[in-house]
Order: C-alpha cells, then structure tokens, then sequence
C-alpha cells in the first residue's frame, strides 16, 4: 500500500469478503489501474465501466482465467499475473495435500475431535505409502516442475502429461490416458482454459486406478465435481484432495459428507511470505505501467 500510495491515488476495498459485482462495476470508473484477486471477474463490462484511461490490470494471482485478456489486449490495456513468487508454497502446498489425503489425516483429525478415536490398533485407519509409488503430473509448468523437484525425497517416481517435453530428470512424459491408467497419484498443474475444462469428467475418473489418489491446485472446473463425488463415493478411486473448487466457495453437497475427500478453502499460496510477494509484484507491475514502463511479468 506504501509503495502504490507514493505513486498514485489509491482506492482501497475493504471487506471481509469478496468485492460485489455492483460495487466493483462503480468504484472502477476513471481508474488508470485495476489490482485484482482471483474473486474478481475482469471482463469487458469492468473494462467498459472502467474507461478508456484504463492501462493495466494486475491480478495477485498466477492464474488469470478471471480476466478476459482479448478484450483487454483489444483496448491495449496491460495484464499481468504473478508467476514465480508463489511456485515455492504451491508445491510445499501439494505435498501436503498428498501426505494428508493418502495418510487419511483429516479423516484422523475428524475421529479426535468427535472424541470417537478408541485408542491405537495394527490395522486402524491405515493409508498408502508413498515410497516406490508414480506420481502423475497433468501439466508441467513452473508448480508441476516444482513437485516434481520432491517427489525423490518420497521415493516417488514421476510421470508427466504436458504438450511440452519437461526439464525433469527421470520424469516419463507419457499421454494423459497412460498417465491416469498408471499413476497413484494424479496432481493437476495446468492453467484454467476452454481446453481444460472438465479435463477429468466421468471418463478421466473411470481410467483412474481405484487404488489412486487426485490431487487439485489449479482450478475447479479443471475437475468436474459431480463426476468426482460419484467416483469417491462408487470407490472408482481411493481418494481426492481438492483446494479448489468448480463455484468458489461453494462445494459440491455430495463432497461434504464424504470421508475420502480432503476439502481445503483454497490455500495453496497462503504463507505470509508469499502471499506478500504476490501482492508486491502485482503493484510493481502497476507502477511500471503507470510509469510509462513495460510490465514485470505481463501475461503470455
Ligand atoms: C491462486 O490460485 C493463483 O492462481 O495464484
């Protein structure tokens, strides 16, 4: 906030949730920069309401899929994300998702509190080792290289599904339909796209191992919910740890009652550090526009 406010007028939302639509579309009126959160829907009705003196639109996030980039790019406004900064927490992140969902730790941490835990036995609540076991990587960018980077630490070997061939050593690329068939674990690194959508339907999940586990960081609808509940609760595979969501923050009411299902409030990059790099990089990015000077990290 120091550093926007030495370079420009600031106005500040303040709310203990997201931005209305309402408010959003009447406080961007005249405003020669947009900081955004992924909550926020950057489309060219914000674009419009904004104004022709509109440059940039800096999203604190590296997901973009909330900003309509054509209709900005066709005003010549600037937008840029924050890649990088968060890459660190996203994978640290994911392996927490995997640890607690194949070590059933939620689950556990359920049974404690309800004061239901009737004490140790061999064969109570027992999970799936990681050690020797394939992690399968839907898309390989900086996040998914970042996961991969650990997955020696667990003796995990890793297999990948991306267009592009990988800078991972002992990393099998391999097709998706492959990857699903063989993986224990399929983690989801690819970007929200039209191409994405729904990218594990019905038909994903039924190829998936039923001793499998899915994994989600990247975006909701990237995974369709309702195909995913029904394959947790038929048992097509063993588990799911979501952080993101098809209608944030709603859930899909089949997931919450299931016992094989990690929910998480969409958290991936929340570290304090991260969190404010993310949001000194968005303002860098804003200043330079503002200055007259090209975008940190523009969108590709
Ligand atoms: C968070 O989801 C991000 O895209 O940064």
């Amino acid at each position: 906030m120091a550093k926007l406010e030495a370079a420009s007028d600031v106005d500040l939302y303040v709310g203990s949730s997201a931005i209305s639509r309402e408010e959003l579309l009447r406080r961007v009126k005249g405003v020669d920069a947009i900081v955004c959160l992924l909550t926020e829907a950057i489309d060219a009705a914000v674009l419009d309401a904004a104004g022709p003196q509109l440059r940039i639109v800096a999203n604190v996030a590296v997901g973009y899929n909330n900003v309509d980039v054509a209709a900005c790019r066709a005003r010549g406004i600037a937008v840029t994300n924050t890649p990088d900064v968060l890459t660190n927490a996203c994978a640290d992140f994911t392996w927490g998702l995997i640890l607690t969902i194949t070590r059933r730790l939620g689950e556990g941490e359920r049974v404690v509190r309800a004061g239901k835990w009737g004490g140790w036995a061999l064969d109570y609540m027992l999970g799936m080792e990681l050690r020797g076991k394939q992690l399968g990587l839907v898309g390989v960018g900086r996040i998914g290289g970042a996961v991969a980077a650990k997955a020696p630490a667990f003796g995990m070997t890793v297999a990948y599904a991306d267009q592009k061939v990988a800078d991972i050593s002992d990393a099998t690329q391999m097709p998706l339909d492959r990857l699903l068939a063989t993986s224990d674990i399929v983690s989801l690194h690819v970007p929200m796209t039209p191409e994405t959508k729904h990218l594990i339907d019905q038909k994903a999940l039924t190829k998936m191992k039923r001793t499998a586990y899915l994994i989600n960081t990247s975006r909701g609808p990237v995974v369709d919910e309702a195909a995913l509940a029904w394959a947790l609760k038929e048992r097509l595979i063993a588990g799911a740890a979501l952080d993101v969501y098809e209608k944030e923050p709603e859930i899909h009411r089949d997931l919450m009652s299931l016992e094989n299902v990690l929910l998480i409030p969409h958290l991936a990059s929340a570290t304090t550090e991260t969190r404010t790099a993310m949001a000194d990089l968005a303002v860098s990015n804003a200043i330079a526009v503002l200055d007259g000077r090209p975008p940190v990290t523009p969108v590709p």
